[in-house]
């Protein structure tokens, strides 16, 4: 029976994904440090199927990777574990390129050391690679790269790039140009697999999710998780703060629709090395989804409030083609749905916190 290793596992995606690995492998890890950040308690999430092994140890300790390995011959290695802050990135620039880069280094030399290749890896990657992306000027059709929006800009409220449109990435047409040190620490974690995986002859496949939201996101966790942050301040009756004048763009991606195309993409091996976009191709405004909560819990409409942040980009969404080719996959979830389900799973955990306090 096979083994799957998948770091980060006991956090959202992870926990959202263990039922699935569990029915589909003999053997299921999760190697996660339940980084307080993410974890406002140290145990084992309820949401991580009890089929799955937790061991508690981190990816950028070649200790704990010796220890692990010992026991462990992973086939299959879904790597999940990450610093996940893009705000929070460009302040932290030291902590989010040691675990995400070093990290995933640190794991390549303990699986070659202790002699475990793992066939194939699937990397979740983030949408954040791209940066602003590709923008298109409506009349001559020209695209151009515009790059990341400097100080200047920022501070004048020049949001857009001029007349110009964002155009949707796509893994096979966009460059990557990342605008945050999470984002460049995402690049630079696929390139670092992408090499090693071809010198030891293990396919790659390579996630970059758009924003997923849906219940098991963190409620703790301050600095990621837009939908859930809206959500809190929502049930709080409190106005939703807008940044810049709340018109970005946004593909909002329900969980389960992310774990059903993660798992498609593990039952169907595709090519030996390649890069998926996963979103529900559709892009949404902040300020649209923050008038979506707003309205779900009664709360004051939100308002701009005139901040800004660096490492935002503007606008992203992304194209799905190449999922719904390769793998028959497809957004199921309406953003109404998804929040009604965010929404019936955040009472459950407020109802469970007051029942044990
Ligand atoms: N959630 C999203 O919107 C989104 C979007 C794009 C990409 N991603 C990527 O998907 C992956 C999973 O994201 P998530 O939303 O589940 O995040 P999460 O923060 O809920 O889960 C990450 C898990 O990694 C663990 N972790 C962090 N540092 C670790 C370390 N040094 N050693 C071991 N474990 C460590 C945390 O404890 C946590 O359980 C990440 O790589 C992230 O970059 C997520």
């Amino acid at each position: 029976m096979s083994t799957c290793l998948v770091t980060g596992g006991a956090g959202f995606i992870g926990c959202a994904m263990s039922a699935g690995l569990a029915g589909r492998f003999g053997r299921v890890v999760a190697m996660d440090n339940l980084h307080p950040q993410v974890h406002a308690t140290p145990g084992r999430p309820a949401a991580l199927h009890k089929g799955v092994e937790l061991l508690r140890l981190d990816i950028t300790e070649p200790a704990d990777w010796d220890r692990l390995l010992a026991d462990c011959d992973p086939q299959v290695v879904i790597h999940l574990a990450a610093e996940t802050g893009t705000g929070q990135s460009v302040t932290e620039a030291a902590r989010h390129t040691h675990v995400n880069v070093t990290g995933t280094a640190v794991m390549l030399d303990a699986l070659l050391r202790n002699r475990r290749i793992p066939s194939r890896f699937v990397l979740a990657s983030s949408r954040a690679v791209y940066g602003d992306g590709a923008w298109i000027d409506p009349v001559s059709g020209d695209i151009a790269y515009p790059g990341t929006r400097n100080r200047a800009q920022l501070a004048q409220g020049e949001w857009d790039y001029g007349a110009r449109r964002a155009l949707p990435s796509c893994a096979a047409t966009t460059p990557a140009g990342p605008a945050s040190v999470y984002g460049a620490t995402k690049l630079a974690q696929e390139h670092v697999l992408k090499a090693w995986c071809a010198a030891q002859g293990a396919a790659l496949a390579v996630t970059r999710l758009q924003n997923v939201y849906g219940p098991g996101q963190s409620l703790s966790n301050p600095y990621t998780g837009i939908v859930a942050l809206f959500c809190r301040l929502a049930r709080a009756q409190k106005s939703i703060p807008l940044y810049e004048d709340g018109r970005m763009l946004r593909d909002f991606v329900l969980i389960d629709d992310v774990v059903a195309a993660l798992l498609a993409v593990l039952d169907q091996p595709g090519p030996l090395q390649a890069h998926y976009d996963v979103g529900t191709g559709e892009a949404l405004a902040i300020a649209d989804i923050g008038a979506r909560i707003a309205a779900l819990y009664g709360a004051p409409a939100p308002h701009v409030c005139g901040e800004y942040r660096f490492g935002d980009v503007r606008h992203a969404s992304c194209r799905i083609d190449a999922m719904r080719q390769e793998f028959g996959w497809r957004p199921r979830f309406s953003v109404e749905q998804g929040l009604a389900r965010l929404q019936h799973w955040i009472e459950m955990q407020f109802e469970i916190e007051a029942a044990v306090s």
